[in-house]
């Protein structure tokens, strides 16, 4: 059954958690251009959240997000309260058998439980065709594919790519909650990326590189690197070597003072 009734328009669905900026508008341009009706969702999902004071000072800007949506010609925007989300403690909980138990998955344990959860629900509730997910959260992204190929989802997961700043920096909701000088010093993040994907392609070794990359960052007192990663991107398999027959990425999280970003480049 299809919630509209008439005749069956194409629905997709951005799924957000607010604080929106352009890397959100861009997830959204992409679902109007492909579909007849555009569903954005903004929740604080409180069960990917593995501490509370995270949970608590995630950014919240819900009149500038509903202004936002509304110029760019959003059909609906649902905005649940977690007692609809969550009327009870969930009992179900997903597991994705490895995936997440590496890279975000490893240093925010149960984070893709909650992301799964929260995402079958919206599927279940808003039937979309299509659904639009930031190659900023990569594993997310994988993470989402295999619960719509484990639960038979029927809906087609879009990858967006990151919009960065003119310096670099990923656009995330975290980064309104960097101090300047914090800001000033984000952009190591991309900068380690684009040395590290330059050298992989000129032949160093990945070893090396992780070395070297590692020793950069550390220079840097404000920033605190938890992982820098060569991954396959299907299954989120660690790699040690450029293999040219599978999409692979570098991945990398930090904390820069008090706020931890993540960002990734694909090597193809
Ligand atoms: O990427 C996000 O903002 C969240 O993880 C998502 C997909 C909206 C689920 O809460």
């Amino acid at each position: 059954m299809r919630p509209f009734g008439g005749a069956k328009k194409r629905i997709g669905l951005v799924p957000t958690m607010g604080a929106l900026h352009d890397g959100h508008m861009a997830l959204v341009r992409n679902s109007k251009a492909q579909n007849d009706l555009t569903v954005v969702t903004i929740f604080v999902n409180p069960t990917q959240f593995n501490t509370t004071e995270d949970l608590n000072n995630y950014p919240k800007s819900l009149d500038d997000d509903l202004a936002l949506l509304g110029s760019a010609g959003v059909d609906i925007v649902f905005v649940p309260e977690v007692e609809e989300m969550y009327p009870h403690s969930a009992k179900v909980s997903i597991h994705f058998s490895g995936l997440d138990e590496i890279l975000e998955g490893k240093y925010r344990p149960g984070h893709f439980s909650g992301v799964a959860l929260i995402v079958a629900k919206l599927f279940h509730l808003v039937l979309p065709d299509t659904a639009y997910f930031g190659q900023k959260d990569l594993q997310q992204v994988s993470v989402i594919k295999q619960l719509v190929a484990d639960l038979h989802f029927d809906v087609e997961i879009i990858t967006v790519p990151s919009v960065r700043e003119k310096d670099g920096l990923a656009l995330s909701s975290r980064n309104r909650r960097l101090s300047a000088s914090e800001r000033a010093e984000a952009v190591i993040l991309y900068q380690i990326l684009a040395f590290a994907k330059t050298e992989l392609l000129d032949g160093a070794s990945w070893f090396d590189i992780k070395v070297k990359a590692t020793s950069i960052i550390s220079q840097n007192n404000l920033v605190r690197i938890e992982y820098l990663e060569l991954v396959n991107c299907q299954d989120f398999t660690l790699a040690s070597e450029v293999d040219s027959e599978i999409p692979q990425a570098i991945c990398v999280a930090a904390y820069v003072g008090e706020i931890r970003l993540i960002d990734n480049v694909l090597l193809t």
